[in-house]
């Protein structure tokens, strides 16, 4: 189990100057394909800045305690619009975002699968990153995920370091599974 691309995946902050190399990203690019979506909608659209003028352009839109990704080789920026996916009127479920977040799980466990590292991120500023981008305003910046290399720890800030070096946790299991009946107090 510890091999598993499940266990192997870490948001880690030590991205390293490697790029990736063309036949990688394509399948990368092929494994994200294939993720699952409401009545298979696939309402994400992924942009990934390579170009390191581009790369740049995006980090001015991220602020101080997430300037480690600007030493990841790719930004994978996910977007979308509620149209492109169902609302379900019982209980408002905006599906585009649940989608959203399974592609960007797809990224992160295919981007393992090869080799590479991922660190999600919630922290821009999804007006910049879409001027960076050239996206439409009309589009919601879901997630930004840095892509990349491990790399050298010598390089983080005492702050970051820290956070590289940090315990992962989870909650006990019983605390998120049941089986049977809802077991919560
Ligand atoms: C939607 C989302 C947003 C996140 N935003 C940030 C962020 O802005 N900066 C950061 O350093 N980590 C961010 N993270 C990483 C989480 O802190 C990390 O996934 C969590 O601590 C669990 O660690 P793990 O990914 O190594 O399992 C984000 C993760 C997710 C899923």
């Amino acid at each position: 189990m510890s091999d598993s691309i499940f266990l192997r995946r870490k948001s880690m902050y030590a991205f390293s100057s490697q790029p990736i190399t063309q036949d990688i990203l394509v399948q990368l690019f092929e494994i994200i394909q294939w993720t699952p979506s409401l009545a298979n909608k696939q309402p994400w659209k992924l942009l990934f800045a390579v170009d390191e003028k581009v790369r740049e352009e995006c980090m001015t839109a991220l602020p101080r305690g997430n300037q480690w990704a600007g030493r990841a080789s790719a930004l994978a920026v996910i977007i979308s619009r509620p149209e492109d996916d169902a609302i379900r009127d019982d209980d408002p479920i905006q599906y585009y975002q649940f989608d959203c977040g399974m592609v960007a799980m797809s990224l992160m466990l295919g981007a393992t699968e090869l080799g590479l590292m991922t660190h999600p991120m919630a922290g821009y500023d999804a007006d910049g990153i879409k001027k960076a981008l050239s996206i439409p305003t009309e589009y919601h910046v879901v997630c930004v995920i840095a892509v990349g290399y491990h790399g050298d720890v010598d390089m983080l800030d005492e702050q970051t370091l820290a956070k590289e070096n940090r315990k992962r946790d989870r909650k006990a299991v019983n605390e998120i599974i049941a089986i049977d009946r809802f077991s919560w107090g």
